[in-house]
């Protein structure tokens, strides 16, 4: 049976968390595979709103097992905290399992992200400060403490003292900041062993089983492809691979096992943070979509910075991901505007550019050459076909199609899990 991926299309906040949750209650397994509490997904159920960070979305379907794969980096206070929050509302969370290489989220990786930015000064990233690149750092550094380190109180005390030596003279001698002591970071580290411990597994195994048992895996991409460290707006991006590739690493599965890649797309463009983005709108038409979109972050609660949609993106993402389909969201956002501008192709120092250029510098100078395609008035929130959607709202919808290079195979007309209009079945 199927191993599926599900991934952000373009700058994160696509509304991934709507997706797998749709597609939770027929799946045995959601799982996480890179970035960690830098993400925030939202998840409406019935009247009930649940932002997640570091679990799968998947925890809230009952059937399903929720997956923290190797590539993922886990900040424990935080996935304690979120899970006591979710067990307080009777949400039971007692199948998660967590990969035992997984890396932490240590209190200095959180320290220097916040460092390192405040000292980038007007160059910042504009990042989550949540420690996530200076986790991957120590990771690929080969100085980064994982999972199942905490199982291990001589290692766990080695493998901080190491980490900490070169950043405790950065800090102090670069950062004028204190020196962090290895046995308080060793001391709180050992507190979360036992309240980890039920839930630590060997995950690449228990995926492999399971898809050898025709069990259906889900894979649920956190950020998106622009964010890609490799494939994204670099250096503005974050420092995982949410793009489809990661899926493989980040879980220990074989591209083999893959057969569908689903890009969540929204029918206009977000960004958080800093970075290129050549449909931003500064105008009350950007004010608007913020406003009606609700486009305020999960994470951070800053405003998104707000455009219109971007093909040349669309087909980017198709073909770095090997997409399949598309999940196209909040079409209801768009409800109400005359004529809708779609960025068709940038035009840069002159020149017409139909793809994404490969040069930071060019990036950075393409403007967007626009469509003009006719709006709708309708309410089209209750919509439950295709058919049901007036016919200009039918129409923005194929000529996005068309131009990203994916069949679009459910649309999203509000936040709840039944505000959904399902073309072509996933599973
Ligand atoms: P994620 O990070 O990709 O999971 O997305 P976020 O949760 O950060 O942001 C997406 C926002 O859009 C959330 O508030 C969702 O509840 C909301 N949302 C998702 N799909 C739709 C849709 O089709 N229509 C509307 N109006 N809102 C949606
Ligand atoms: P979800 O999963 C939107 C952005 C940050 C910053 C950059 C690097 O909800 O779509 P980081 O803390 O990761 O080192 O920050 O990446 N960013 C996101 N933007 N949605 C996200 O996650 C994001 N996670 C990180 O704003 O620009
Ligand atoms: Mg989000």
């Amino acid at each position: 049976m199927p191993a599926l991926v599900l991934l952000g299309a373009q700058w994160g906040d696509e509304g991934k968390g709507k997706a797998t949750d749709l597609l939770g209650g027929s799946v045995d397994y959601v799982v996480r595979y890179q970035g960690g509490n830098n993400a925030g997904h939202t998840v409406v159920v019935g009247d009930q709103k649940y932002a997640l960070h570091l679990l799968p979305s998947g925890i809230l379907s009952p059937g399903c097992t929720p997956v923290i794969g190797n590539g993922v980096v886990v900040d424990p206070s935080v996935l304690l905290s979120e899970l006591s929050g979710l067990n307080e509302r009777g949400v039971d969370t007692s199948k998660l399992l967590i990969s035992g290489n997984a890396h932490i989220i240590t209190p200095y990786n959180v320290t220097v992200d916040k460092v390192t930015e405040r000292f980038l000064g007007k160059r910042k990233i504009g990042t989550t400060g949540r420690g996530i690149g200076p986790t991957y750092a120590d990771k690929i550094n080969r100085v980064g403490i994982r999972v199942q380190d905490l199982y291990d109180e001589s290692i766990l005390t080695q493998k901080v003292e190491a980490a900490l030596d070169a950043k405790n003279q950065m800090l102090t001698k670069l950062y004028n900041r204190r020196a962090i002591a290895v046995e308080q970071v060793v001391g709180e580290l050992l507190g979360y062993a036992d309240k980890l411990a039920p839930y630590v597994a060997d995950t690449v195994l228990v995926l492999n089983e399971a898809l050898e048992q025709d069990k259906v895996v889900l894979f649920e991409g956190g950020q998106g492809t622009l964010l890609d460290i490799d494939h994204g707006t670099y250096p503005f991006v974050t420092s995982s691979n949410p793009t489809a590739g990661g899926a493989c690493t980040g879980a220990g599965v074989g591209p083999t096992k893959i057969s569908r890649v689903i890009g969540i797309l929204k029918a206009y463009t977000t960004r958080v943070g800093a970075g290129p983005f050549p449909t931003e709108l500064f105008d009350e038409d950007g004010e608007a979509l913020r406003r009606i979109g609700g486009e305020r972050g999960v994470t951070t609660g800053r405003d998104r910075r707000c455009g219109w949609f971007d093909a040349v993106i669309a087909r980017y993402a198709t073909r770095v991901n090997g997409l399949t389909d598309f999940f196209l969201t909040k079409l209801d956002v768009l409800t109400g505007w005359e004529q809708i501008p779609v960025c068709v192709a940038y035009e840069i120092d002159g020149r017409r550019v139909e793809e994404l250029p490969y040069s930071q510098t060019d990036f950075h100078h393409a403007k967007p050459v626009y469509e003009m395609l006719p709006g709708w008035s309708e309410d089209i929130s209750k919509a439950k076909s295709f058919s049901d959607l007036p016919k200009n709202a039918q129409a923005y919808v194929k000529a996005l199609e068309e131009m990203s290079g994916a069949p679009i195979s459910a649309i999203g007309v509000g936040p709840g899990r039944d505000e959904t209009i399902e073309i072509n079945s996933f599973l």
